[in-house]
């Protein structure tokens, strides 16, 4: 039965549609409402869908997480994160035959312009990288001019595909260069997340020794950051690409609002935060510093605007977590000391249990990668790398559809218009 909500605006009387979802919340539809001469308000999108969405689904009560209707538990138990990038631009899990045709698509065109590579020489060696990949990203707008024309369904593939197969290396790359090291060549003999691995800590031409544990934790990390629905950074990225521009710039802004530690930045802030605390005896402390309302401090790794369960994202980056301690013979790491009495006391605590405050995926993977030896400023770029389909997805489901440029409205508190003062009067 289709639904409808009934508005009194000045004593008029408005219908309005209810959009049916397939799951989840259904929609109200305010966009006649213009015409009556009033708009809707939601600071921070809490109570409003931006798009309609075919690929994501969350769950936030329930602690559900689906791509294209499979449960993110079953896809980061069963899949690769190959077949989950393929799924996600498809909308369907490939055969053997199309998983294998994706893959040397992809191994085609994971290798960085010789000439592009100097971008990184403008960069100081002490360069957050995230600065760089977003600079590398936006640049390759001047090398693909398949990127151009946007309104082609093969050339956005082509696109998307690029993307997703060259940003590992682009992330090795601002690796290498704060380091001082020479750029190791991409190694189509190995897997996705193993020759990201390679192309940090390996050398050209050498065989891999990256172990097989680290390597798959590598890959369920990039599972578990694939896609996450209308988050901030896809939103960017909807809404950059939303006014026609080069895919590369859109996807350039959605790595720039993932930098923020309220979003993406959150894993390089928990251990920031971990190294703050310095000692498993001022955990306490630290937790009263995030209760305080007077103190600005908060639980890097705990809460999120959608989930107010467990992360189920989380609870599964917990085990991987858990193998590559173990495989790193780092259990007794002091920072994992902290962090595991953080997490504990947190739990327990009414004011997180109140709130639903559970420790989000990023608390697990800082601590994970941390264990890896991936340095903490490469953190969020590491989830960029794991967004990159999620982005590319979205970026492509909004062009093969019709759409509006985005242009949010506001609700105006300030000056009325008043007549200008000269300057030697005032
Ligand atoms: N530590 C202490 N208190 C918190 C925390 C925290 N980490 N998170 C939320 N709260 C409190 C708020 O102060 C607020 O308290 P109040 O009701 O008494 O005013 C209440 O919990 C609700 O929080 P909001 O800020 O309204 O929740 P919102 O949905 O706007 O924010 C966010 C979610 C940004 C993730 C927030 O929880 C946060 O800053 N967490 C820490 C940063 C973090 O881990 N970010 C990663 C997000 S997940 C991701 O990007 C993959």
């Amino acid at each position: 039965m289709v639904q409808k909500v009934q508005i009194t605006i000045d004593g008029k009387s408005i219908e309005l549609n209810v959009l049916e979802a397939s799951e989840g919340n259904n929609v109200v539809d305010v966009r006649g409402l213009i015409a009556e001469g009033i708009f809707t308000y939601d600071p921070g999108f809490l109570s409003t869908a931006s798009c309609d969405s075919k690929i994501t689904y969350i769950d936030g009560d329930a602690g559900i997480l689906l791509y294209r209707g499979y449960a993110i538990e079953q896809l980061a138990s069963q899949a690769s994160h190959l077949e989950v990038c393929y799924l996600l631009l498809n909308g369907e899990l490939p055969s053997s035959t199309q998983l294998a045709e994706f893959d040397a698509s992809l191994k085609d065109k994971q290798t960085v312009d010789k000439q592009f590579q100097q971008i990184f020489n403008g960069f100081a060696r002490g360069a957050h990288p995230m600065s760089m990949v977003g600079a590398a990203i936006s640049g390759l707008a001047s090398l693909y001019h398949e990127s151009t024309d946007i309104t082609d369904a093969e050339n956005r593939k082509t696109t998307a595909q690029r993307l997703i197969a060259i940003i590992p290396t682009i992330a090795a790359m601002a690796y290498k260069h704060g380091r001082g090291e020479t750029f190791v060549e991409p190694d189509p003999s190995l897997g996705y997340a193993e020759n990201f691995l390679n192309m940090c800590f390996g050398e050209t031409g050498k065989p891999s020794t990256i172990s097989p544990v680290i390597a798959e934790a590598m890959d369920k990390i990039f599972i578990l950051h694939a896609d996450h629905e209308q988050n901030a950074s896809t939103s960017t990225v909807r809404m950059a690409g939303s006014t026609d521009c080069n895919p590369y710039a859109a996807i350039s802004a959605g790595v720039s609002a993932l930098w923020g530690p309220a979003h993406g930045g959150a894993n390089e802030a928990v251990l920031d935060m971990l190294m703050e605390i310095g000692d498993v005896s001022r955990v306490a402390e630290y937790v009263e510093k995030a209760k305080d309302k007077d103190d600005p401090f908060k639980l890097m790794g705990f809460g999120h605007r959608v989930y107010k369960n467990f992360d189920p994202r989380a609870k599964v980056m917990e085990s991987y977590c858990a193998a590559v301690l173990a495989e790193r013979g780092v259990e007794n790491d002091p920072l994992l000391k902290i962090a595991k009495a953080l997490e504990k006391i947190a739990r327990e605590d009414d004011y997180f249990i109140s709130r639903k405050l559970y420790p989000n995926i990023d608390f697990y993977s800082g601590i994970t990668l941390k264990a890896v030896g991936i340095p903490t400023e490469l953190f969020t770029v590491i989830f960029t790398l794991g967004r990159m389909p999620g982005w590319v997805t979205h970026w492509d489901e909004m062009l093969s559809a019709p759409y509006k440029i985005a242009r949010p409205r506001q609700l105006y508190l300030g000056e009325h218009q008043r007549d200008f003062i000269a300057l030697d009067a005032r």
